[in-house]
């Protein structure tokens, strides 16, 4: 079995008086790519909250494999980008995070360079397109070296070109040694993507299995309505 980056225990999240996350229990894979999958309002982006640190629990806690909370990054549905040239957006990350001064510059051109972003540097980032915008988003998320990337629907704002193009960037931060865990309601993406799949719904898991098992049979009723739902519209 992969060995552990986070487990999750008993966690409970509670906000205006109802339970969105409840007992939910679950070991998350390091170095896999784990895509958490379930209907709108099932509590995927609260669950990713919690496991960043974002949210604290009502009860339950959060364990790292380490001991401590590793470096994270989280990048979100819409990117929040500085009114900065691109290169800067990347470089002001690295200072809040403490890189030295005389290592920021460098460190964000090789990044954009390895996502083929290096002609945008010095470009306003707020005037490139969504997708460009998204990529940024992701390469300076990865500039932070994070050994975990949390990702709430990296291309639900996206056209299938520009979704291809983060994929293929999250393939790429993923085998540079990187835990991924992802939410998505495209069911192709989860496919291409997913290593594991945690299925929630209503605040519960339903199912926590590899990829290969969940899109050939999924195991809970919740699961397999949700696949024919989604397939039935897409
Ligand atoms: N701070 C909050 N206060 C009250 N309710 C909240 C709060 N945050 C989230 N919720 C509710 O918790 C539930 C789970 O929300 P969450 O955003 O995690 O769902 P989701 O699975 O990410 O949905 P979607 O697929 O639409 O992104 C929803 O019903 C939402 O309205
Ligand atoms: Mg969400």
């Amino acid at each position: 079995m992969a060995e552990a980056l986070l487990t999750l225990e008993a966690l409970r999240f509670d906000a205006g008086g109802h339970t969105l996350i409840d007992s939910v229990s679950a070991r998350i894979a390091a170095l896999r790519r784990t895509v958490i999958l379930g209907p709108n309002g099932a509590g995927k982006s609260v669950l990713m909250r919690l496991m960043h640190g974002l949210l604290e629990p009502v009860s339950g806690r959060v364990h790292w494999s380490g001991g401590k909370a590793p470096v994270q990054a989280m990048v979100f549905q819409r990117p929040v980008m500085l009114r900065r040239s691109v290169l800067d957006n990347l470089t002001y990350a690295l200072a809040l995070a403490g890189v030295a001064a005389g290592e920021r510059r460098t460190r964000a051109m090789d990044v954009l360079q390895r996502v083929g972003l290096a002609h945008l540097a010095s470009r306003p980032a707020r005037v490139l397109s969504g997708g460009e915008q998204q990529r940024v988003a992701l390469a300076r998320a990865w500039a932070l070296r994070p050994a975990v990337l949390f990702l709430d629907e990296p291309t639900a704002s996206l056209d299938p070109g520009a979704s291809a193009e983060v994929e293929r960037l999250i393939g790429v931060i993923a085998a540079d040694g990187c835990s991924i865990v992802m939410s998505t309601h495209n069911l192709g993406q989860a496919r291409r993507l997913a290593d594991d799949i945690l299925f929630i719904d209503s605040g519960r898991i339903a199912e926590h299995t590899p990829a290969a098992d969940f899109f050939a049979a999924p195991r809970s009723a919740q699961a397999e309505q949700f696949i024919r739902g989604e397939l039935s519209w897409t």
